[in-house]
C-alpha cells in the first residue's frame, strides 16, 4: 500500500520517529517556498503589533510539503501553544465544541485534513471562526432552544491536500490562504544538507543535490532517502555519500532520474498501453494500478501533471509525449488535440 512505498509522501511509522527531529521549529529555518514565508512572517508581525490572535492560516498543498511543520512554527514563531487534531477525528458537532471551548485565549488549533470534517461540524465551525461563537441547540422539537456561548480568542490553523473539496463558507473564513508547491532541487538539496548535520553524515554536496533531484520535489521524500542512501552507504562503503554513492543506492531503489518509483511508472505504461495513450477515467486507472483513487488524486498525480507527464482533460487523464519519452516508448501523436481544464479541485 501507498505507505509501503519509499517514495510515498505520507508519513510511515519510522518517520514518525525521527520526523520530529528534522522538523525546523523556527520560520527561518523553514527552506524554499519563499513566498508563502513572507505572507506569514508580515502577518505574524502584524498581529503582533495589533497585539491581536493571528488570522486562520489555511495551508494547502500535497502530502509532505511541510503544512504540519509550518503550522507547529506559526504557532511558535507567535508564542502560542498548539493543540492538533484533524478532520475526521471530530465525528460530532459536540466533539467541536468541546474542543473549541476548553481553548486557552490565543491558542493555536490546528486541524488536518480539515477538508474530510463534515457538513454538520463545519457549520458550528462558521461563527467560532467569524465571531469566536457557538450556538448549541438545546432540547427538540417546538421548546428546543439556542444557546450561544463565547469562546476565547483563537487562531485556526487548517491542513488540505485538497484546497478543491472545502465548501466556499469555510475556505472564506480563513483570512490567510497558502498554497504550499513542490520545492526546486536546490531547497531540496539545502533541506538534505541541514538534515545530515542533524543526522551526523559524511555527504558532499554532489551527493546531496543527486538525492534532491529524485526526491519528487517533497521535503518527507528527501528526507526518507537520504536514510536509505546512508543505509546503503554503511553498507556498501566507508558511510560517506558522494554522487556515485546516491546514486547506486537509488538506482537499487529503482527510482528513476525524474524521481519517478514503480507506481508511477505503471501508471504511465497502463494509459499508454492499455488505453492507447488516453483519455482514462480516475476510477479505471487507479483500478489498472490497484491503489485508491484519492491516492492516485493526491500523491501521484499532482507530481506526474508537475512533469508535464499527463494532462487531465474532461474525458480523463492522457500520457503527453513527454511520457512516451521518458518511458522510452515511441509516440504515435496524441489522441485528439487535448481540451484542458483550468480545474484546482483535482477532479
Ligand atoms: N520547508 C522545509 N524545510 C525543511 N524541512 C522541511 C520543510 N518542509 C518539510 N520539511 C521536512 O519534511 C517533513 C514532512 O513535513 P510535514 O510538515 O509533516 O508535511 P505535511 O504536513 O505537508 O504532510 C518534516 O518533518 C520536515 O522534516
Ligand atoms: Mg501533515
Amino acid at each position: 500500500m501507498q505507505d509501503e512505498r519509499l517514495l510515498s509522501p505520507h508519513l510511515t511509522g519510522e518517520d514518525d520517529s525521527n520526523e520530529s527531529s528534522l522538523r525546523p521549529l523556527r520560520l527561518q529555518d523553514y527552506i524554499g517556498q519563499g513566498k508563502v514565508k513572507e505572507n506569514i512572517a508580515i502577518s505574524i508581525e502584524a498581529a503582533r503589533e495589533r497585539a491581536e490572535s493571528l488570522d486562520h492560516v489555511l495551508l494547502s498543498g500535497p502530502p509532505g510539503l511541510g503544512k504540519t511543520t509550518l503550522a507547529t512554527i506559526i504557532a511558535g514563531e507567535t508564542g502560542r501553544p498548539i493543540r492538533k487534531t484533524s478532520g475526521p477525528a471530530i465525528e460530532r458537532p459536540g466533539d467541536l465544541a468541546a474542543i473549541l471551548t476548553n481553548l486557552e485565549p490565543g491558542e493555536v488549533l490546528f486541524i488536518d485534513e480539515i477538508h474530510r470534517l463534515n457538513r454538520s461540524v463545519e457549520e458550528i465551525m462558521y461563527p467560532a471562526m467569524e465571531d469566536f461563537v457557538i450556538d448549541i441547540i438545546i432540547g427538540k422539537g417546538p421548546g428546543a432552544r439556542t444557546l450561544r456561548i463565547d469562546l476565547p480568542p483563537f487562531t485556526l490553523i487548517g491542513a488540505t491536500t485538497r484546497p478543491g473539496l472545502l465548501s466556499s463558507p469555510l475556505r472564506d473564513r480563513f483570512g490567510i490562504n497558502c498554497r504550499l508547491d513542490f520545492y526546486e532541487v536546490e531547497d531540496l538539496e539545502r533541506i538534505i544538507l541541514r538534515a545530515s548535520r542533524i543526522l551526523k553524515l559524511d555527504i558532499n554536496n554532489d551527493g546531496a543535490y543527486e538525492i534532491a533531484r529524485r526526491s519528487r520535489g517533497t521535503p518527507r521524500v528527501a528526507n526518507r532517502l537520504l536514510k536509505r542512501v546512508r543505509d546503503f552507504a554503511l553498507v556498501k562503503g566507508e558511510g560517506n555519500i558522494d554522487r556515485d554513492m546516491a546514486r547506486r543506492a537509488l538506482d537499487m531503489l529503482e527510482i528513476d532520474e525524474q524521481g519517478l518509483d514503480n507506481v508511477d511508472r505503471m501508471i504511465l505504461e497502463a494509459i499508454i498501453n492499455k488505453f492507447n495513450g488516453g483519455p482514462v477515467g480516475l476510477e479505471t486507472l487507479s483500478a489498472c494500478v490497484s491503489e485508491e483513487s484519492d491516492t492516485v488524486t493526491d500523491v501521484y498525480e499532482p507530481f506526474l501533471l508537475k512533469l508535464g507527464f499527463i494532462q487531465k482533460t474532461p474525458r480523463g487523464r492522457i500520457a503527453t509525449e513527454l511520457a512516451y519519452r521518458h518511458l522510452g516508448i515511441k509516440f504515435k501523436g496524441s489522441f485528439q488535440e487535448p481540451q484542458l481544464f483550468e480545474d484546482e479541485s483535482n477532479d
